[in-house]
């Protein structure tokens, strides 16, 4: 088979025992749910009406106009040519993803080296946390007349990014002259939010500055690396297209109904059987690779603002098909499996053992490469022993079958996605195998997969704190009215 394998034998009760692994009897049971769910999302996936109102657009990324692709690429190469750093300013959906991308596509190293870099900028990630230290000590350290700047937020409004943009702003317009803007690039909603309003304003100055690329309507933050990622990808130098190829062939795929050819929605039923049923409520996602751990860092923010919810969605259906979802208030369902991401080798000396002998209440996901982009051998003689003339490669696989091992001698349920190699191809085939894997999951639990309201209450209350104007009375009271309590005798 081409590309990815999906590996869900320990997922099985034949494996793991049938008080913490499925029994096919309980797959054959949901397959009636199953179907709903297909049914669905192919209905709602049909009207592009609904794709865009509900935020489903993210399944058309893969196919978009090969001639718009190669002109980022283009630009990509010219932005790389020109500076030696780049600065990505974006949280959540508009950081994890290209950091994601970085990890996993470049060479390992690929700040520090110029060799790993193949002559491209270094890239540093802000914006992703008001910790003040990290932005201060490269901005202290960086030479901004080499230095371009990307601003990522869909919104506009996210303070994290804001923060770090308007000092990045300030920054550059002191040392880097009066075109300063030319060195900007922002990428956000074509038509509304703060970021937005910059854009135009400055451009009215000068035509030059501020360039930009809308985000695609429909597209939801967390989902949107194949569209705000795409700049990124191509000043690193990845091939845009062999990405969005992969992305597009798992979504092949990912759009058959039968459970046995999909592996998006087998991943969903197996891990909703195990979670409704026998209480694994834990997802530890593993990759057995550095490069690979800000990938299960990504989809940790996938799986977690999708799929943990307060309210059941509540679907209501307009007679020409159009759909909208509300959070049925009246319905509480605290659902959602609680992600945390893990690296092989390094975490074996970690969380593994709770993995092994801790409650009984996880999933684990490897994921192995098969394929690494270099080697290196024990070399024989001297202390080697028995490791003499070992890949590390072999080492490593090694390692990752007997993690699986040890987990099945002690009855915990576990799948490995197995990617042939760390390519741009499979990882953009990875991505989307997660994503849809999510949405599916999201209809399997009856939530919608595609907000985050539970995200909004910090927000407000440092909006509230911090005087923003428009925050309705309802919030401010609320805050107003329910202060945190900080009693002298709880704290030492
Ligand atoms: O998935 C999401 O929508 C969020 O995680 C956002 O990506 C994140 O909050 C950043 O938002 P924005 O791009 O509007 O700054």
């Amino acid at each position: 088979m081409k590309g990815l394998k999906f590996d869900f034998n320990n997922m099985f009760g034949s494996n793991v025992g049938k008080e913490h692994g499925v029994e096919e009897t309980e797959l054959n049971a949901l397959s009636y749910s199953v179907k709903e769910a297909h049914e669905h999302l192919v209905s709602v996936l049909a009207d592009s009406r609904n794709r865009v109102s509900l935020g489903l657009e993210w399944t058309r990324l893969p196919f978009q106009d090969k001639k718009e692709i190669k002109i980022i690429q283009k630009l990509g190469d010219e932005i790389a040519k020109k500076y030696e750093n780049v600065i990505s300013l974006g949280i959540g959906g508009s950081y994890l993803g290209l950091k994601a991308a970085q990890d996993a596509l470049c060479s390992p190293y690929y700040n520090e080296f110029a060799g790993a870099r193949n002559g491209r900028p270094r890239i540093y990630f802000e914006g992703n946390n008001l910790d003040p230290h990290t932005l201060s000590v490269l901005l202290k350290n960086l030479n901004p007349k080499k230095t371009f700047v990307i601003v990522i937020s869909k919104s506009g409004e996210t303070t994290e990014t804001r923060t770090a943009f308007i000092a990045v702003e300030n920054w550059l317009k002191k040392s880097a002259g009066r075109n300063y803007g030319r060195q900007i690039f922002a990428i956000t909603d074509p038509q509304s939010g703060s970021l937005r309003k910059i854009v135009d304003e400055r451009q009215k100055k000068d035509k030059l500055s501020f360039r930009n690329l809308p985000l695609i309507k429909g597209v939801g933050g967390r989902f949107s690396e194949f569209n705000m990622g795409l700049l990124h990808l191509a000043i690193i130098g990845v091939d845009i297209q062999k990405v969005l190829n992969g992305a597009a062939d798992m979504h092949k795929r990912c759009s058959s109904p039968d459970l046995f050819k999909n592996p998006a929605y087998m991943y969903a039923a197996l891990h909703t059987i195990l979670y409704r049923m026998k209480g694994k409520d834990i997802a530890i996602v593993m990759p057995f690779s550095e490069t690979l751990k800000s990938t299960a860092d990504w989809y940790i923010q996938m799986l977690a603002e999708s799929l943990g919810k307060k309210y059941a969605r509540k679907i209501i259906k307009a007679r020409d098909g159009r759909e909208e979802w509300i959070n049925d208030t009246g319905r509480v369902v605290n659902v959602g499996r609680t992600p945390i991401p893990a690296r092989g080798t390094n975490d074996l000396h970690s969380i593994q053992q709770n993995n092994i002998e801790g409650m009984n209440n996880k999933a684990v996901t490897f994921i192995r490469v098969e394929k690494f982009n270099s080697e290196i051998k024990v070399p024989a003689g001297g202390e080697s022993g028995i490791l003499a003339g070992k890949r590390f490669s072999e080492m490593i696989t090694l390692a990752q079958e007997a993690t699986e091992w040890a987990l099945v001698r002690e009855s915990r349920p576990s799948c490995t996605i197995i990617m042939p190699e760390a390519s741009a191809y499979n990882w953009g085939a990875l991505l989307f195998f997660f994503e849809m894997a999510t949405a599916f999951e999201g209809e399997l639990l009856g939530v919608n997969a595609f907000d985050q309201p539970g995200v909004e209450g910090y927000k407000n209350y440092m909006y509230y704190k911090l005087g923003k104007s428009g925050l309705s009375e309802k919030v401010a009271d609320e805050i107003k009215n329910n202060p945190l309590l900080k009693d002298p005798k709880f704290i030492l």
